[in-house]
């Protein structure tokens, strides 16, 4: 397999909004950043993905961009960014901006053009279309965020395309000068040294010409058969391809909502000249009550068939990441792992271990190394998110659902659970914050923080620490081939990797219980490379305590 840095780097994810407040607004900010890379160098990470810092209004916390060249207000100036830059490449971290192409603010220069007549050069900008004879939205399309997805302009009497909210218009890439304003763009970010993209909802770009109802699920019609995947996506790509990311040394990962393992050998192939990385989905969404919305557990035999088909279709033909959460899911120890004071920190650990031992290159989304867990919410007073607050009207206030039953599922998946501020130590707002921070912060930050974390040997922080070093020290982690052994167990996830005669073990219990395991016989008596039991295991049989997870391995 083709050696890339991108494939042996672990990439940890900054939600600029929650991550560190430097001016005391309470909203985190550049110079927030560029004051913890340190923190950052410490744990061991190579790249930063950074979500969206660009002008917004932010309906969307900042995925609405009204100006891609400019920097939003509450995050700091151009000079805040390329000192953090320039601080990051100093530390040898790199960093990767959040591409938003899909859509635009209703707010960027280029919508608030068009929408003024029809004539308008910018007109072909967006994706416009006359309603129904009646009056009403040209198809029954629903939008990813709640309500349809057509927003009707009074300016002419024509109806636009949000697949998200709307004030997120969706640009028309089958325009030629939409895509040379991106690619043009792109180039002006690639020029001032940022060293890739991580590109939102890329797999969206291109829509059928054809617009027919959707099938209804929900309330609204599936936009996704014509609007996901769509029949010019490659095509976008390789343009991009060609006239951008070839000329610099960048890394490319594109969120491919509803990408298949087929089509994720095209998208981010060895040789397709497309992508560098797929970042799909199909581990987070294979559960839901009412859409998205649930607060059951999926169980590990499902778990453990995804992520293994995405290991073993994908090997020597192209390249995935590897992710428990980010700022669209709730934090990883209380979906999938076990909250319960007792058992989080080592079932942190547990997932932690079965993510980075697989192949891809794994994303650490800010706070997962300290082990934060999902925020105890109130009352819809405490969301922020245009996800959540909308999903509850559409579900609940309309009645659908009681709202006894929608509460625990849309507490358990809000992205907001994500975007609590980052805990960095024990006093007043767990140190993000000298003013009053935009959303609550975890009461549990006296306990969970990074100082404390950081000055404890024994920490979630510092396990993940290890689990970037071994990444580092052994290519079979970046390289070898993978097996699941055990596939119907209930309770244990557990595989090999091997390459040209090294070999690892990992075993994972997903178990709140004790589960017996019998080693492998040529694991026996080989070395343990990591664990989270204090007294590293030894022997044939052994009796797993409820979350263990170690590794062995062997030439
Ligand atoms: C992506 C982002 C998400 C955003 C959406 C619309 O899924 O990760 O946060 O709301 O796209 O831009
Ligand atoms: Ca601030």
């Amino acid at each position: 397999m083709v050696k890339k840095w991108w494939k042996e780097a672990v990439i940890y994810q900054i939600y600029p909004r929650s991550f560190m407040d430097s001016n005391g607004d309470g909203i985190g900010d550049l110079k927030g950043i560029t004051g913890r890379l340190d923190y950052l160098k410490y744990l061991g990470i190579d790249v930063i993905w950074l979500s969206p810092v660009y002008q917004s209004p932010n309906d969307d916390n900042g995925y609405d961009i009204s100006d891609y060249q400019a920097i939003m207000d509450e995050f700091g100036t151009m000079e805040d960014f390329d000192e953090m830059l320039a601080e990051a490449h100093k530390r040898n971290i790199r960093i990767v901006m959040d591409l938003v192409v899909n859509h635009t603010s209703d707010e960027h220069r280029w919508f608030v053009e068009s929408r003024k007549s029809k004539e308008n050069p910018y007109r072909d900008y967006y994706i416009w279309r006359e309603g129904k004879e009646d009056g009403t939205a040209p198809n029954n399309w629903g939008a990813c965020f709640g309500g349809s997805a057509w927003e009707y302009d009074e300016e002419t009497k024509m109806y636009y395309l949000h697949m998200f909210s709307k004030k997120q218009p969706d640009l028309n890439w089958d325009n030629p000068k939409v895509r040379r304003e991106v690619f043009d763009m792109m180039t002006w970010w690639c020029e001032k040294g940022i060293d890739g993209f991580r590109m939102d909802v890329i797999s969206m770009i291109s829509k059928t010409k054809e617009m027919p109802d959707g099938e209804v699920q929900g309330f609204y019609g599936n936009a996704n058969p014509y609007c996901v995947n769509g029949p010019k996506v490659h095509d976008y790509l390789q343009e991009m391809n060609e006239k951008v990311l070839s000329k610099y040394d960048i890394m490319t990962v594109g969120e491919t909502a509803g990408v298949t393992t087929e089509l994720a050998k095209q998208y981010a192939g060895e040789d397709t000249r497309e992508l560098n990385m797929v970042f799909q989905f199909e581990h987070v969404e294979s559960d839901g009550k009412y859409g998205k919305w649930t607060d059951e557990k999926v169980p590990l035999p499902v778990l453990k068939k995804i992520m293994s088909r995405w290991q073993t279709e994908l090997y020597e033909k192209a390249w995935n990441s590897l992710f428990w959460d980010n700022h669209d899911q709730p934090r990883a120890v209380s979906r999938f792992g076990d909250d319960r004071p007792e058992y989080r920190e080592v079932s942190a650990k547990m997932l932690a271990t079965c993510l980075h031992m697989m192949q891809g290159t794994p994303y650490i989304y800010q706070g997962e190394e300290l082990g934060m867990t999902n925020y105890p919410f109130r009352s819809m007073q405490d969301f922020r998110d245009i996800e959540s607050v909308n999903a509850y009207r559409e579900w609940c206030e309309s009645g659908h659902v009681s709202h006894e039953a929608f509460w625990p599922c849309l507490t358990a998946k809000s992205r907001d659970n994500a975007r609590t501020p980052m805990q960095w130590d024990d006093t007043e707002n767990a140190g993000f914050s000298k003013g009053t921070p935009w959303i609550g912060v975890n009461p549990n930050y006296k306990e969970i923080n990074a100082r404390t974390e950081t000055e404890d040997k024994n920490s979630v922080f510092h396990y993940y620490k290890k689990l970037i070093g071994l990444r580092k020290q052994y290519p079979v982690i970046v390289y070898g081939k993978y097996e699941l052994l055990l596939e119907d167990s209930k309770e244990l996830f557990v595989y090999t990797r091997v390459l040209e005669g090294e070999k690892l073990l990992t075993v994972c219990s997903f178990s709140d219980k004790e589960v017996e395991f019998t080693v492998p016989e040529e694991f026996v008596g080989t070395d343990c490379i990591i664990s989270n039991r204090e007294n590293a295991y030894e022997g044939k049989m052994v009796t797993l305590e409820p979350y263990e997870a170690f590794v062995l391995y062997r030439r």
